[in-house]
Order: structure tokens, then C-alpha cells, then sequence
């Protein structure tokens, strides 16, 4: 008896616990032919408890295998979000060069130091593993990093930083990211401090994330993602990025405005970060984020499990008139789940003020991908409209005379569980093109949406009440869509 087949809102191909509470994405790392995704786990209710790091792996990033749990609370507390890493030098002593142990770095959250009343109830401790994340010990002598006092002291995320042949630990405190540095993991020295007096301030900062990325041509250049809750462009939860240089000391920023630079304008990517030791050879920087929003992810109507993570994305770094922006697009291993050839295909519509409806009752199951390459040089603005049969849609703008993208799941099915949920929703993106590339993925219970290879993300949760099967586009001004196909999706996971 484990019929999962009325659960209409599970993802067929984002991962999911299999039942119960999921939140951040944790401890990312490639390892032998797998990629490891460990995970803020409650295993005893849908709602946030007493944190695990449940766990799964994955060969292409698509198809996921559940684990037994990774990490469970102990005396010190409970296992808040961190990271791991591959100590291929075996810098801690844990292992040895043949095997290398993966080691974990995760933040303990003491419930009892809490009730005392006392500020210093996270701290930083480690656990290993040397059978490939299945088994794992505490380091006996944690926690390697005390806490000075400090209220939100949390989430480190380790590297190696090979010019200096030490470990950084990115770790974020209250209102800043604090860098620390170490030999061998164990002993832990305070670098230097960033982001006082810039980026979003709304709430507090959370999940860093720093990492080199090379441009196409040639640069490279250090990114430091922070989330931040609340305080996100369109209420609650949201991740921003900082771009610049990092010596092994200090990260210094480069961004060219005040305003927070956030890396996803939809409600539902949260505390995402990226994988340790993809290998050189492949060298892509790969992420993935929560997808949902601390202001309504305990209620959102699921009822076995709750919370996706987003699609795994690949980000990359563009150099555009001297500064340097980030995209963000799913991996190319979505491909492989496409049903083979595009199920229709448009060619040269033309819209001068008026619908068009598409791909009408054409789509088999709920979950599709779709694309269009718009030409708008005439065009004030584009839109598309998702609908079903009872009436239900979600709708996307694209205001070119605004600069701005909105994104309405007003009316979307199951809205009333929360008042945070259906309020409005969009983010700057400036139209330079002629030819906009617009690519939509949506599954069971979600919705993201990808402008020109990733320079804009939105990702968003839907709960229709019933699948949906046709497109309205409508333009104000001529828009031409040159060309438009969409194509269903397998179901590859929670089958
Ligand atoms: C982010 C977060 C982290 C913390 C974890 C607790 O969503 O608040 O800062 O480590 O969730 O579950």
C-alpha cells in the first residue's frame, strides 16, 4: 500500500522527500559518478521540527535515489544547513589519500541552550564519512567552531582554496557573511567580514555561497550568493549575489548598483547553493534551491511530504559592457527526460493586439517544457496564459516598455492557504534584443521560467486544481513568434 497516484501535486521530475518535512538543500558534493543531496529533514512531521539531513543521490542530476537519513541531532543539537567536501589531501586525518573521507560541515542548533536564554546556541561541527556519505561519525571533538555570542551564527559553506592550499568557510551571521579559514577543518580562524552596509537588509542573511566562475572570455571572477529572509523582491524569502574578487582574506564587491542583485525574481527559490568537486573536466558550477517561501511553506496544500527543490541549474557568468552578470539555466541532463520530439510546433504567428490560443488540449499528463523565440521589436507587451478546464490560469508578462517581467498565479487553483501567497510578482529585466528567448518548466505544482539562456530566473509554486491544456498568447503592439514548441516531460522521479 504505498499508492502515491492521488498526490496530484508531487513533482515528476523535482526531487521530493519521499514523505514529510523537506527544507534547505545541504551538503551538495560529487563523489565517484554521484551527486550527493542531503537536505533539512523532519522525519516526524510535515511541518519544520527537530532538523536531520535527510539524504539522496543521483547520476545525472534527474533521476534521484532516496538514502537513509544522513545526519541525526545528537547532544550538541540539532543538524541545521552547512555543506561537505571531498578532503582529497586528507587535510583533517580522517581517512587516508586511497580514500578520502567526504566530510560534512553542518551548524548544530542547541534547543536547550536556546530555552536558557543564552545567545550562543549555534555552532559549527563536522561529521565524516568513508563509504561514500553512507555511513557517518561525528568529529569527537566538535564543535570546531564556538560560537562568540551571536545569535544567527549559521550554514557554513567550505572550499578549498587552492592558492593558498587552506580551506575557506563562508558562514553567515545575523546581517553579514563572516570568511574563516583552516588547515584541516578542525581549527577555525576568522578572516575578515562582508556586506554590512550593502545588498538587501530585510531580514537576516542566510546559506553564503562562494565560488569562482570564469566568463567566456577568460575572466574569472568570485561570487558570493547570500540568502536573505525576509526581504526578498517580492516578499518573504529570496537569494541575492555579489560579484567580485576574493584573495583568501576577504571577498570584495563589485556590484555596480546599491540595490541587492537577486539571482531569481519568483517567490520560490530559497537557500539554494551549490555543488563541492564537480570534476574539472566537467567544470560547471551547479546549484539548486528550495523551492518555496518561509511565508507559507508549512501550509502549502501537500499532504504526505512538502517542499521541492528547484530544477538543478547550471550558472554561468556573461560580461556585458564591462560588468559582469550571472545566468542561471537547468542542466543540460533535463534533455534526457524530454519525450522525444516536440509534441507540436508553432512557426511565424503574428499577434497585433490580440489571443491566440495554442497547443490547445494537445498536452497528455501535467507536466511540460515550453519555448518560444518572440521577435519584439514592435511589442509593448507579450504575455502567455496557462489555463485548464475550470478556469484556472496563470499568466506571464513580459512589459517590454517597462522593463520589468510579472508573473500572476492569482488565479491558479489553490491560492486561499495563505495571503502571502497570491500577491503580485515581477522583476526588473531590461529588453535590449530584438529576439527574446522565453522557456517555461512546469510540473505538478510549479512553474519556473527561464528569459534569454538564464539571465532571468523566476520560479514559482502553482497548485491548479486540474492539469493545464492550452496557451493564450496576446501581445499589446505586434509581437511575431517566430517560433514556439512544447514538448511533455517523463515522470522521473516519485514515480
Ligand atoms: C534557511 C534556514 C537556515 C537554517 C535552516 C534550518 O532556510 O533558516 O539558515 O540552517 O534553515 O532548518
Amino acid at each position: 500500500g504505498n499508492c502515491i497516484c492521488k498526490e496530484n501535486y508531487r513533482p515528476k521530475y523535482h526531487f521530493t522527500p519521499d514523505s514529510m518535512w523537506m527544507n534547505d538543500p545541504n551538503g551538495m558534493v560529487y563523489y565517484e559518478g554521484e551527486y550527493h543531496l542531503f537536505y533539512q529533514y523532519y522525519p516526524d512531521s510535515t511541518v519544520w521540527g527537530p532538523m536531520h539531513w535527510g539524504h539522496a543521490v543521483s547520476t545525472d542530476l534527474m533521476h534521484w535515489e532516496h538514502l537513509p537519513i544522513g545526519l541525526y541531532p545528537d547532544s550538541l543539537g540539532w543538524i541545521f544547513s552547512g555543506s561537505a567536501v571531498i578532503d582529497w589531501k586528507n587535510t583533517s586525518g580522517f581517512g587516508s589519500k586511497e580514500n578520502p573521507p567526504m566530510i560534512a560541515i553542518y551548524t548544530y542548533h542547541s534547543q536547550s541552550i536556546e530555552k536558557e536564554g543564552r545567545n550562543d546556541f549555534q555552532y559549527q561541527g563536522l561529521a565524516y564519512s568513508l563509504d561514500k556519505g553512507r555511513n557517518w561519525t561525528k568529529y569527537k571533538g566538535n564543535p570546531v567552531l564556538p560560537n562568540p555570542g551571536i545569535r544567527d551564527f549559521r550554514d557554513p559553506k567550505v572550499m578549498w582554496y587552492e592558492e593558498r592550499q587552506k580551506w575557506i568557510m563562508s558562514l553567515a551571521v545575523k546581517d553579514h557573511v563572516s570568511f574563516y579559514s583552516s588547515p584541516d577543518l578542525k581549527s577555525w580562524k576568522h578572516e575578515s567580514d562582508f556586506g554590512l552596509n550593502t545588498g538587501g537588509h530585510g531580514g537576516v542573511w542566510e546559506c553564503p555561497d562562494l565560488f569562482k566562475l570564469k566568463a567566456e572570455n577568460g575572466t574569472e571572477k568570485w561570487v558570493l550568493l547570500v540568502s536573505v529572509n525576509p526581504g526578498g523582491p517580492n516578499g518573504g524569502s529570496a537569494t541575492q549575489y555579489f560579484i567580485g574578487e576574493f584573495d583568501g582574506h576577504e571577498f570584495r564587491n563589485e556590484n555596480s548598483t546599491m540595490d541587492p542583485i537577486w539571482l531569481d525574481y519568483g517567490k520560490d527559490n530559497y537557500a539554494g547553493v551549490t555543488w563541492s568537486d564537480v570534476p574539472q573536466k566537467d567544470g560547471r558550477r551547479l546549484f539548486i534551491g528550495w523551492m518555496s517561501n518561509w511565508q507559507y511553506a508549512t501550509v502549502v496544500p501537500t499532504k504526505k511530504w512538502r517542499s521541492a527543490t528547484t530544477l538543478p541549474r547550471e550558472l554561468s557568468l556573461v560580461e556585458k559592457g564591462g560588468h559582469y552578470e550571472m545566468f542561471g539555466k537547468p542542466v543540460k541532463e533535463f534533455d534526457s527526460i524530454l519525450v522525444d520530439k516536440p509534441t507540436e510546433k508553432i512557426e511565424n504567428l503574428e499577434l497585433n493586439d490580440n489571443v491566440e490560443e495554442v497547443f490547445k488540449g494537445a498536452v497528455k499528463g501535467t507536466v511540460w517544457y515550453a519555448s518560444y523565440m518572440v521577435d519584439i521589436t514592435e511589442t509593448k507587451t507579450f504575455s502567455i496564459q496557462l489555463n485548464n478546464s475550470l478556469n484556472e490560469n496563470v499568466g506571464i508578462k513580459l512589459d517590454i516598455e517597462a522593463n520589468r517581467i510579472e508573473f500572476d498565479r492569482n488565479n491558479a487553483g489553490k491560492i486561499d492557504f495563505s495571503p502571502e501567497f497570491a500577491v503580485p510578482i515581477s522583476g526588473r529585466y531590461s529588453f535590449k534584443q530584438k529576439n527574446i528567448k522565453v522557456e517555461l518548466f512546469w510540473d505538478a505544482s510549479s512553474l519556473e521560467l527561464f528569459i534569454n539562456e538564464g539571465q532571468f530566473q523566476m520560479t514559482n509554486l502553482v497548485f491548479p486544481k486540474d492539469n493545464w491544456n492550452s496557451m493564450k498568447l496576446n501581445s499589446v503592439g505586434k509581437a511575431k513568434v517566430i517560433e514556439a514548441s512544447y514538448v511533455s516531460v517523463n515522470q522521473v522521479v516519485n514515480k
